[in-house]
């Protein structure tokens, strides 16, 4: 079983293409080495990122991603066993706002506190990362999808 995690947060810094490459080739060199994948997506100085992979890697590198001073308020949004991973494809693959829509919750969150006991709010998330361009058709068709 893999674990995968969803989480939301608030950039401490700017962060312009120079500073989400950086971030995103030293996660993609780091996540390779521990077999991890995921999306991150970046609008409006919020980050939201989906970690899968095997469990202890996740949580490790979870725990490294919390202490990290570039952003603050990290929210867990979900967080699931599953089969096949989503993003399988991706060290972790990177959302740019024009590539589809963001969830509703996406704009709230930060503004509404933490979510964590809203569980159709967290069902949406999933639904919206199960149906991101960038997630793996094949992960979709397994027995846990709904
Ligand atoms: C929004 C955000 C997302 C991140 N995503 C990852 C990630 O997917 N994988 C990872 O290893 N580090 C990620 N990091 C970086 C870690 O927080 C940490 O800085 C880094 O892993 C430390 O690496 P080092 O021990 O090699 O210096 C992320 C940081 C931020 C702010």
């Amino acid at each position: 079983m893999l674990l995968s995690l969803v989480y939301m947060s608030a950039a401490n810094q700017v962060f312009d293409q120079e500073r989400l490459d950086a971030l995103l080739e030293h996660a993609r060199v780091r996540n390779a080495a521990s077999g991890l994948s995921g999306l991150l997506v970046y609008k409006d100085g919020r980050f939201m990122q989906l970690l899968e992979g095997p469990e202890a890697a996740v949580l490790e590198t979870y725990q490294r991603i919390i202490d990290d001073p570039r952003h603050t308020d990290v929210g867990l949004l979900v967080e699931e066993r599953i089969h096949t991973p989503r993003f399988g494809e991706w060290k972790m693959a990177f959302h740019r706002e024009a590539d589809a829509e963001l969830p509703d919750g996406f704009d709230s969150f930060l503004a509404e506190g933490d979510a964590s006991g809203d569980t159709s709010r967290a069902r949406e998330l999933l639904r919206w990362f199960r149906n991101h361009p960038m997630a793996a058709p094949d992960a979709a068709l397994g027995k846990h999808r709904r």
